[in-house]
């Protein structure tokens, strides 16, 4: 039996995982958002390519939470994102607001649903999905490692002049100016990169890393949209197939990293349950360093997140 997939909020990072997930076969998908015109038209849209596409999936749209009924994986998507000139923090007061609301309704017809967070900032709403009701943490996860590695990885490939998808890398703390780039863990092929690249290069890569997102908000005047879908697509489809795949996400810390009660990007299995275990690193000082100011940071912004609940 095909799984089923509910995507709250259809605007385009919405509409592109969606699309994502389907071409992936990943299951059915219901497309949720408080006005049900956009999610039924491109519920109609979708299920018209499905027939060029074949996946043989279904798709709905709809304002309804009821049809979102025993969702396996809710993938929250709704917000408003950002603009030119805003950074992920100037959404935190009003995203605040719109997770902790989709969480609660969506928990009242899949109260087993492991949730997949991709509204900004991502690290301080996976905490607010918590508060909301999720009361087991392995159950949320935040889309964050997988999208800032995918711009990593590409800008590795471009300066290397070698396909995206022979470059592995790293990337964790929080989804913001402060992320994490690994360069020690970036390899080309199994060689390290830095055999590849010269130091500038690597320095160019991080930095075109960090402002893969704004560098997107500033041409379109909208935040990416198929970068974030391919991604969740790929979390989603760890979940549902049970994967065991090491994807960095957003994740309850519980002590690990020296880190206790904030979500934050590190390496975690994925499987049915969502959240299976946590990686912890050997990190050198300077790289301790930087996970310190990110989980700063972002305890800081939690703590402005509930407050604005
Ligand atoms: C981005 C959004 C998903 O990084 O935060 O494009």
């Amino acid at each position: 039996m095909l799984h089923t997939i509910t995507i709250v909020g259809a605007g385009n990072v919405g509409g592109s995982t969606a699309h994502a997930c389907l071409t992936r076969r990943l299951g059915n998908v219901v497309l949720l958002d408080i006005d049900e015109r956009i999610p039924r038209g491109k519920a109609l849209d979708l299920s018209q390519a499905a027939v060029l596409e074949g996946h043989g999936c279904d798709i709905v749209g709809s304002a309804d939470y009821a049809d979102s009924t025993l969702s396996d994986v809710i993938v929250v998507t709704a917000g408003i994102p950002r603009k030119p000139g805003m950074s992920r923090d100037d959404l935190l007061r009003v995203n605040a607001d719109i997770v902790g609301q989709i969480t609660k309704n969506a928990l009242k017809y899949s109260p087993d649903a492991v949730f997949i967070i991709a509204a900004n900032p991502v690290d301080v709403m996976c905490m607010v999905a918590h508060q909301a009701g999720i009361a087991d943490t392995r159950r949320i996860i935040g889309l964050s490692g997988v999208l800032d590695t995918a711009r990593l990885r590409a800008e590795t490939a471009l300066a290397a002049g070698v396909p995206g998808h022979t470059v592995q890398g790293l990337v964790i703390g929080e989804h913001g100016d402060g992320m994490v780039p690994l360069p020690r863990f970036t390899e080309v092929a199994g060689l390290p990169a830095a055999l590849l690249l010269t130091e500038e290069q690597t320095e160019q890569a991080r930095k075109n890393t960090v402002s893969g997102g704004s560098r997107i908000v500033e041409y379109m005047g909208s935040s990416a949209h198929y970068g974030p879908g391919a991604a969740l697509a790929v979390m989603v489809e760890a979940v549902l197939r049970d994967k065991g795949d090491i994807l960095p996400c957003s994740a309850y810390l519980n002590g690990e990293y020296g880190i206790k009660g904030i979500f934050m990007c590190v390496p975690v299995r994925l499987g049915a349950r969502g959240v299976e275990n946590l990686i912890v690193l050997d990190l050198t000082d300077e790289e301790k360093d930087a996970v310190a100011r990110s989980a700063a940071c972002i305890r800081e912004k939690t703590a402005a997140g509930l407050a604005a609940q």
